[in-house]
């Protein structure tokens, strides 16, 4: 078997207790995403879900494991991963403009400088930013501005690798809507790899080609790996409508409210802990057919 575009091998994260012992956050976590792939991840509050994605940007280290992007190990930040961090994290003394543009430049050097501010500007349209407010500081945007410059800069690379930390989290409904759908287009039409944390189980439907789900922690795992076996393109008012909807929706709601716990605290033996794959499909496929995966994959035109 080919080894995946992203490849999580054995990741364990253990901190001090603060007491002078130490807590084990996961152990021994094994995934892999393809290229292309689009993959939510979806766990309770403290399971680890920033630590992995900290991890996979190279901004920080794990106690344990490695972490391989094509095929190289990761060991420090890369133009290449692109983080919209929980927190957003601008540089408090640029502009919106120019938290967009330093990014830009570093990966085209070659580029004018009208050439730089334009790519930039179009980004910060994409997500409803224009005229003046793109001179503003940092301090002196709205909480869903912020997000939304911070979504811009890491769009505006076109990085290899999409983090994206609750990245639509202090937005408005309406905002949210037009920015995932931003996310989509600009995802559908490049090889773009996102891995994205989410609280939102509709958001993770609309959006992901699979969805990961972590147990509680300490001693968290990703125990299962949820195929969103509906079709692309997908709208969010049509999804509702898939035979498949409601069963995937059921399914991750159980695992939210009772599996997460009940799988919670065990501590594991030495073995790769792979998540388990769950393909829901109510579409009534013949028994004697062969089980096609439907097109998942959103096509550019
Ligand atoms: N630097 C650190 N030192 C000690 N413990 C830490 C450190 N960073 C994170 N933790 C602990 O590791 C656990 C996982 O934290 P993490 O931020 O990855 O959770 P999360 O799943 O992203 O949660 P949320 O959904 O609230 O953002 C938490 O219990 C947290 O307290
Ligand atoms: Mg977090």
């Amino acid at each position: 078997m080919s080894k995946p575009f992203l490849s999580i091998e054995r990741l364990t994260q253990t901190y001090p207790d603060g007491q002078g012992g130490s807590t084990t956050v996961f152990e021994n976590a094994s995934f892999g995403i393809e290229k292309g792939e689009f993959v939510c991840i979806l766990g309770h509050s403290g399971c680890g879900k920033s630590t992995i994605m900290n991890i996979l940007a190279g901004l920080a280290e794990p106690t344990s494991g490695v972490v391989k992007m094509d095929g190289l190990e990761v060991s420090g930040p890369s133009l290449d991963r692109g983080v919209v961090f929980q927190n957003y994290s601008l540089l408090p003394w640029l502009s919106a403009l120019k938290n967009v543009t330093f990014g830009v430049k570093a990966r085209h050097p070659d580029w004018s400088r009208e050439k730089v501010e334009a790519h930039a500007r179009d980004f910060l349209a994409k997500v409803g930013l224009e005229g003046d407010v793109v001179h503003r500081k940092p301090s002196q945007l709205s909480g869903g501005m912020r997000q939304r410059v911070s979504i811009a800069r890491a769009f505006a690379n076109h990085p290899k690798l999409l983090l994206l930390d609750e990245p639509f989290g202090a937005l408005d409904a309406l905002t949210r809507g037009t920015i995932q759908e931003e996310l989509l287009k600009i995802w559908s039409g490049t090889e773009q790899t996102v891995f994205m944390i989410t609280h939102d189980i509709d958001e993770a439907i609309l959006l992901a080609d699979r969805i990961l789900l972590m147990t509680n922690g300490p001693f968290a795992r990703v125990a299962e790996s949820v195929e969103i076996t509906i079709p692309r393109p997908r709208k969010r008012t049509e999804i509702v409508e898939h035979p498949n909807y409601y069963a995937i929706r059921n399914h991750l709601v159980q695992f939210l409210g009772h599996r997460s716990k009940e799988l919670a605290g065990k501590q594991s033996d030495d073995a790769d802990q792979r998540p388990e794959t769950v393909r829901l499909e109510k579409t009534g496929q013949a028994e004697d057919e062969p089980s096609a995966p439907p097109p998942l994959r959103a096509v550019n035109d």
